[in-house]
């Protein structure tokens, strides 16, 4: 089974072709990082036409580099939510349009459950507890016997910082998020004011690299009923720290901030996960989501699950950032489920 799989909910326009669900024939991106540097962040509506510019090629790339034509596809799955409107109305109508012309199901995918998704593609293996692959039957007597254990997943990105629960190929349950800032956005935030540039992720773990990450003392904040995250008290810590020196005239040591954001951040993240692991008695973690791409994260969340005799996943760096091949891989199990949508689909900013 071919899925042409289409997501356009930010500034990456992305085509893939997934076959069967796990096996990435293609994964096309044209990111637009360069045209929104420029204005620090994210220009919705600049985003939305570079994606009109975009897809057509995108797509026809996405089938070349998978050596296919369009009327081999039997699904498109595309990105309808969360995400900028007009960006995810781009992928949306394409997508609809290639379905109503090729008279094949279009398949509606959530975009954190997308990045959930790319975990089935890096390790088959957290396959196997749910079904053996390719036995992906709506036979629930099997299913239930086969089902448990699941695992926890930290979706970080630019927009959400979630704890999932993931008991299934789409049964996703949400145990915690953020209560303001998502670490992605933090990140950025903290970019901008040290006038690194954007995306700002990547741009503060290059600079802490040569950083003291005691340098400075941050609030790592611990809801006491909850695992709810906030970013925003050491955002404005470090806010607070450079608009001081600034004023006093003294240096900033911007690597040395940056390593200390990076630490308090990362530490915040992967504590959350492990004690919302510990108290639920699941005993596998895994990370997804850009902030994913952030190698001492990834570090830290495998010390923090090797500490706590629990096992960790982590997609590759490239299948953590926005693309489509997570999407196809979502839009196969959302099939499988039975979810598919007619030519009503819409898209929907937020969930
Ligand atoms: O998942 P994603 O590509 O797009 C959204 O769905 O938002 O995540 C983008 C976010 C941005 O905030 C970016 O700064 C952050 O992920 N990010 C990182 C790294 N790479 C990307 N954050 C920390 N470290 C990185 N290496
Ligand atoms: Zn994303």
């Amino acid at each position: 089974m071919l899925i042409l799989a289409i997501e356009t909910s930010c500034d990456e326009t992305a085509a893939a072709v997934i076959k069967d669900g796990v096996e990435i024939l293609s994964n096309v991106i044209n990111s637009q990082v360069d045209i929104h540097q420029k204005f620090g962040g994210v220009v919705p509506e600049v985003a939305s036409r570079h994606h009109i510019e975009n897809i057509k090629s995108v797509v026809s790339k996405a089938l070349a580099q998978a050596n296919i034509k369009l009327s081999d596809i039997d699904a498109i799955a595309v990105t309808n939510t969360p995400g900028l409107v007009g960006a995810l109305l781009v992928g949306v109508s394409y997508a609809k349009g290639l379905s109503f012309g090729l008279g094949v199901p279009l398949i509606p995918v959530n975009h954190i459950h997308a990045h959930i998704c790319a975990l089935f593609l890096a390790h088959p293996k957290l396959c196997e507890p749910f079904m053996p692959r390719g036995e992906l039957v709506a036979d629930t007597a099997k299913r239930e016997k086969q089902a448990p254990p699941a695992f926890l997943c930290l979706v970080a990105s630019g927009g959400h910082s979630h704890i999932i629960h993931v008991k299934d190929f789409t049964d996703f349950e949400v145990i915690a998020r953020t209560r303001d800032d998502a670490a992605g956005e933090a990140y950025d935030k903290i970019a901008r004011i040290l006038g690194l540039g954007y995306p700002g992720g990547p741009l503060v773990s290059k600079c802490a690299e040569n950083g003291d990450e005691n340098f400075l003392e941050l609030p790592r904040v611990k809801m006491a009923d909850s695992f709810d995250y906030s970013f925003s008290g050491v955002k404005t810590s470090v806010i607070n720290y450079v608009h001081t020196c600034r004023q006093k005239g003294e240096e900033l040591r911007v690597a040395d901030i940056c390593a200390s954001f990076q630490r308090a951040v990362n530490e915040a993240l992967c504590q959350h996960l492990i004690d919302a692991a510990t108290d639920l008695k699941v005993d596998t973690i895994a990370l997804a989501g850009g902030v994913a791409a952030n190698q001492k994260l990834r570090e830290l969340a495998e010390k923090f699950a090797n500490d706590n005799n629990m096992k960790f996943y982590c997609p590759s760096a490239e299948l953590c950032t926005d693309n489509a091949a997570m999407v196809g891989c979502s839009g196969y199990f959302n099939m499988q489920a039975g979810t598919t949508a007619d030519m009503s689909l819409n898209a929907i900013a937020t969930i």
